[in-house]
């Protein structure tokens, strides 16, 4: 595979539609975990430039920063805490238009105004990772982002 990723489309829909191949080709033949997290991350931020994107592994019953694009962030979250604690804890996709109405959102940056993090499932759909997604404006995602960031996740096997 090459280290290129092809930015192509004008909407949303079309964007990720061109990127789900390419994160499949990037990570398919690679066994790393930490290279394939990485790599998932920075494929997402080089096309739609998010404010911060990355993974948080479950370790212990906790969720432990992994991989990610951005500003520095908390390290450990308690399962059920913030928006990352419930989506692995209820095992859901969270979808969060203003973090400020989020009971327990935890701040890592006072900049981040809306998010959605999608569960990362092993085979039998244990949650053991979440992906995590912020923005600095409010209202950012929407159901187009929940389908196909969990096609991508979809396409994680192991962390
Ligand atoms: N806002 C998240 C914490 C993680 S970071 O923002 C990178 C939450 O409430 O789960």
């Amino acid at each position: 595979m090459a280290e290129t990723l092809t930015l192509s489309g004008t909407s949303k829909h079309e964007q990720y539609t061109s990127l789900l191949p390419q994160i499949r080709a990037l990570i398919e033949h690679e066994t790393d975990p930490v290279a394939n997290l990485a790599n998932v991350a920075a494929a997402l931020r080089q096309t739609f430039n998010f404010f911060w994107v990355g993974f948080y592994r479950v370790q212990d019953n906790e969720l432990v920063l992994g991989p990610f694009q951005g500003p520095i962030a908390c390290t450990r979250i308690a399962k059920g805490k913030g928006v990352c604690g419930a989506a692995y804890e209820k095992n859901e996709t969270q979808l969060v238009p203003d973090v400020d109405l989020f009971p327990g959102h935890i701040a890592c940056s006072s900049l981040s105004r809306s998010e959605i993090v999608v569960p990362v499932h092993n085979a039998v759909g244990e949650v053991i990772a979440v992906l995590d997604v912020d923005s600095d404006e409010l209202n950012a995602f929407d159901e187009v982002d929940q389908t196909f960031l969990e096609a991508i996740v979809a396409l994680i096997k192991n962390v």
